[in-house]
Order: structure tokens, then sequence, then C-alpha cells
């Protein structure tokens, strides 16, 4: 098996995705870039290559138990373990989302994506990562499922949300049952957020680049073996509950 540490990007074709491949390729790692459509995967590889980025493409819906599984094999072949799965896919739903309109199928999709999708992808994928030296599992969340924050006055909340931010609370803990689960393996697996960034997500209103959001996922991706796990994070350090 190749000593280069091997590493998958849901959502890779674009935004904060694109940088993190960007980043974990430039430490020399092999990054999958995962992503639904082929014409937009293809030509984020082909950008990675020419940045000098060992960049393959890895057909992947993660709302599609088949296309999860054709995933795992994918890698499986082509490199026969996984040291690092950065959960970044996700979506808002469609804004505005107030709680007491919101369409139920708004609420689905959330969900289905940026928590079902996230635990979809990981227990496909443990099995390749539970073959690494030092397995690592990034999950994209954001602050505005920090329900701290949201009970904080005068905190950034982000909009009133009933599907988006709910949904990051909700994808935090199941970060910290999987990290409960996996205590006792060297499996580390940590929730980030990148800050608000300007990408596809929002209209491109954030403050912040996406390579400045993919810091806090290469960060988390490059943990030292005793570094933490269960934990939620950015780049200020860690990030209420
Ligand atoms: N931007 C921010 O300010 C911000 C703040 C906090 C957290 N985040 C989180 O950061 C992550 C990346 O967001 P972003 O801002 O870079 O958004 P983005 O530019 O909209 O990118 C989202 C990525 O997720 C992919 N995706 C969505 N549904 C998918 C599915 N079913 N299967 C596979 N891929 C899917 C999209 O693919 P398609 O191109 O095919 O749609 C795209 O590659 C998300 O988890 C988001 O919640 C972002």
């Amino acid at each position: 098996m190749s000593e280069q540490t091997i590493a998958l990007v849901t959502g890779a074709n674009k935004g904060i995705g694109y940088e993190i491949a960007a980043g974990l390729g430039a430490l020399g790692w092999s990054v999958g870039v995962g992503a639904r459509g082929d014409e937009p995967r293809e030509s984020a590889v082909e950008k990675l290559r020419a940045a000098g980025v060992d960049a393959f493409g890895v057909p992947l819906d993660v709302t599609d138990d088949a296309s999860v599984a054709a995933a795992a094999r994918l890698i499986e072949e082509r490199a026969g373990r996984l040291d690092v799965l950065v959960n970044n896919a996700g979506i808002t739903g469609g804004m505005p989302q107030t709680p007491t309109t919101v369409d139920p199928a708004v609420m689905r999709a959330a969900v289905e994506t940026n928590v079902i999708g996230v635990i979809r992808v990981t227990n496909a994928m443990l099995p390749l990562l539970r073959r690494s030296a030092s397995p690592r599992i990034v999950n994209m969340s954001s602050t505005v499922g920090s329900l701290t924050r949201q009970t904080t006055p005068g905190a950034e909340t982000g909009p009133i949300s009933a599907a988006y931010a709910p949904s990051k609370t909700f994808l935090n803990a199941v970060t910290v049952q999987y990290a409960k689960e996996l205590s006792g393996t060297n499996i580390l697996i940590n929730a980030g957020c990148p800050g608000f960034c300007a990408t596809d997500l929002n209209g491109f209103r954030g403050v912040r680049t996406p390579e400045q959001g993919a810091a806090i996922a290469i960060r988390l991706a490059t943990l030292p073996d005793d570094g933490p796990t269960g934990g939620f994070f950015d780049d200020a350090g860690p990030v209420p509950w």
C-alpha cells in the first residue's frame, strides 16, 4: 500500500471543499474529489492537477446509498485504504426558512444531506479508515449550529433558520456520538466551522474567502495522534456547543 496519505473530500468541486482539496493536495497527499456532477468534478480535478495536486475524481452523491458504496469501492481499488475523510458537502435547503412557515421537504432535504449524508459516507468509508495508521474525520459544521451562540444575546447567529442551523446542531451531536463510539481507536473525529465565506451557499455574501474557510478543515485533517476528538472548532479555537 502507498505511503502517500489518501484523503476524500465530499463536495469538492467548488467553494470551501475545492479549497480543502487544494490545501490537502499541497501537502503532497492524494486527494479524492468527491462530487455528484460529472462535468464539475472533472473540471475541478483538471484544475487541481494543473496546480500540481495528485487529485482523482470520485463520483459521489451523499444522499444516494449506491453512489456512496461505489465511491468506497473506487477508493478501495485505487488505494486500499483511506486516511482522511472530510465531510464537507452541505446545503442550506433554501432561504427563507422560518420555523412557522417552513416546508417539511426543506427540513428533510437539509437533514438528508447535512446529517444523514455524513453518516452514510462515514460508515461506508470506515472500513477503509480503519486500515490507516492515523485516521481523521472532519465534519464541516457551522457556528450557526451552536445553541450557545444562538441563545447568547448579541452573538452572530445568521438568519432565522428552521432547517440549516438545526441540521448543523444535529451534525455536531452526531459527531460527539461517533467520538464516543470510536474512543479507544486511533480515529479522531471533529466538527469544524469555516466562518462566513463567500460561496454559492450564501450567494457569495460571505466575508471570508473559501481558502480561509478551508484552513480549519486542513488543521483538523492533520491533527497529531494525541489531538482532540469529539470537539467543535473554528480558527479561533473551540466553539461552544
Ligand atoms: N460558506 C459559508 O459561509 C459556510 C459557513 C459555515 C459552514 N459552511 C459549510 O461548509 C461546507 C461547504 O459549503 P460551501 O460554502 O463551500 O458551499 P457550496 O459552494 O455551495 O458547496 C457545497 C458543496 O456541497 C456539494 N453537495 C451538496 N449536496 C450534495 C450531495 N447530495 N452530494 C454530494 N455533494 C453535494 C455541492 O455540490 P454541487 O455543486 O453538485 O451542488 C458543493 O460541492 C458546507 O457543509 C457548509 O454548510 C459554509
